[in-house]
């Protein structure tokens, strides 16, 4: 499916984001490994999300979905059951790294697999540290990719340096340690995402983080509960930017996440003078709060690498903002994002190329040269403009951002996979348009 986006003034309202992805996952995936009921208010039905809850139906476990409730009739730890096919997780890197953490400690043999971007992924940053742990599990087709072939074993705990940063390293590797003999540690370089280690202590297991070293105990087990998902702030971040790269624009996004792991991109956007109000902040398992964007005068930042696992996400989306941003934004330690569901390196460069936007790559930094006028593509004389998503959601999002600030209409490619983390996006953007 492809969209034509208009240029439009800006944008006025207030809005809801749907669940955090990466809390939907780990919901679906801690609370069928414990006791008794789990409910969960604002799951995110997206596609990513959609994939593990199947796997899970497929190991033997009742999920029910109404609306954006989501209930799971927990089946505690030793009570998955050998799925009677391989487990298709489509595109969704999530499900694959941290299922493969739960499915080394199960005593059956499993397939994981995915789409044609989700079989390019690397996995061999999980296979080596479950191996370590005594996993059996292998590429099939020896290229480090998958899909994976599992076998559960018996698993010991390891003390592992992490060598890149990764909540989904991390996260796969502490819930294998649910099932191991023994604690496990994992300590990586820079701080990623604590969504695993906030809800598995909610659910009661015996975890502690300290500088950057989490370390888990196996056999305490894992008791159901009720709780509320934040809006994601990965989502929230197109309309943050739309807002105030938009002259005139006032939003209120409501209820969304302001975990201090996935924040960072508020703090590199109030950097480059950006106008954003946190109010009603709540400090529950997750924290969150309401944000208030006011279109503001935007001027270049440097990202150090240290910020980067912080805000992965919202890279795609902050090279828009940087767009508009006065002088030279450089976002440096940027080389993950080439090995996400596209390499969203080349995609921005060739992108954002096309709307004018003058954008380079040196080594692992990126380079983007802002001007405060609507960017404007150099095609516009010669014919249409076509953007590409390639298939990734993120970057489908950043370019509807980038073309409505243009100065011309622009047709996007692909943009189906909005429904991997926003199945309401069009929704949402065309009641804020003004
Ligand atoms: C995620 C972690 C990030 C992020 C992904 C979701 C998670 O990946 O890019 O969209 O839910 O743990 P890495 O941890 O591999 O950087």
């Amino acid at each position: 499916m492809d969209v034509e986006i208009n240029p439009i003034d800006k944008i006025v309202g207030e809005a809801k984001m749907p669940g955090d992805k990466s809390i939907s996952h780990r919901l679906v995936m801690i609370g069928s490994i414990a006791k008794a009921k789990t409910v969960a208010k604002n799951f995110l039905s997206g596609d990513d999300c959609l994939r593990t809850v199947e796997a899970f139906k497929k190991m033997g476990v009742e999920i029910k979905i109404a609306g954006d409730k989501l209930t799971i009739k927990g089946v505690g730890f030793n009570g998955l059951e050998k799925p009677d096919t391989e487990l298709y997780l489509g595109n969704s890197g999530t499900s694959m790294r941290l299922l493969a953490g739960i499915l080394a400690g199960q005593n059956f043999e499993t397939v994981l697999t995915g789409d044609e971007s989700l079989t390019k992924r690397p996995m061999k940053r999980i296979i080596e540290p479950l191996k370590k742990m005594g996993a059996e599990l292998s590429s099939i087709k020896n290229d480090g990719c998958p899909p994976l072939k599992m076998k559960g074993s018996r698993l010991k705990g390891i003390a592992y340096k992490m060598p890149i940063a990764s909540a989904q390293v991390k996260s796969c590797i502490l819930l294998a340690g649910l099932y191991a003999n023994g604690k496990t540690s994992v300590e990586e370089p820079f701080q990623s995402r604590d969504h695993t280690e906030r809800m598995l202590k909610l659910f009661g297991a015996k975890i502690e983080s300290r500088n950057r070293i989490t370390q888990v105990l196996p056999g305490q087990p894992l008791l159901g509960k009720e709780i509320i998902i934040p809006g994601d702030i990965s989502s929230a971040v197109f309309f943050i930017v739309l807002g105030l790269i938009l002259p005139g624009s006032k939003i209120k996004i409501v209820d969304v996440g302001i975990n201090p792991t996935r924040s960072a991109i508020i703090e590199v956007l109030k950097r480059m003078g950006a106008d954003i109000r946190i109010d009603r902040r709540t400090d529950a398992f997750e924290p969150m709060c309401d944000l208030t964007v006011s279109s503001s005068s935007l001027k270049s930042t440097i990202v150090i690498e240290e910020e980067v696992p912080q805000i992965i996400d919202e890279i795609p989306a902050l090279c828009v903002a940087a767009a508009y941003a006065d002088g030279v934004t450089e976002i440096r330690g940027a080389g993950e994002l080439r090995v996400k569901e596209t390499d969203r390196i080349s995609s921005m460069l060739e992108n954002l190329r096309q709307l004018g936007v003058s954008i380079s790559v040196k080594g692992i930094t990126i380079l983007v040269e802002g001007k405060r006028k609507r960017i404007s593509p150099a095609k516009k004389a010669t014919g249409e403009v076509i953007l590409n998503s390639f298939g990734d959601h993120r970057t489908a999002m950043a370019m509807c951002v980038a073309a409505a600030s243009s100065d011309s209409i622009c047709k996007i490619k692909d943009v189906a996979c909005i429904n991997t983390s926003f199945p309401d996006f069009f929704d949402v953007f065309n009641y804020l348009k003004k």
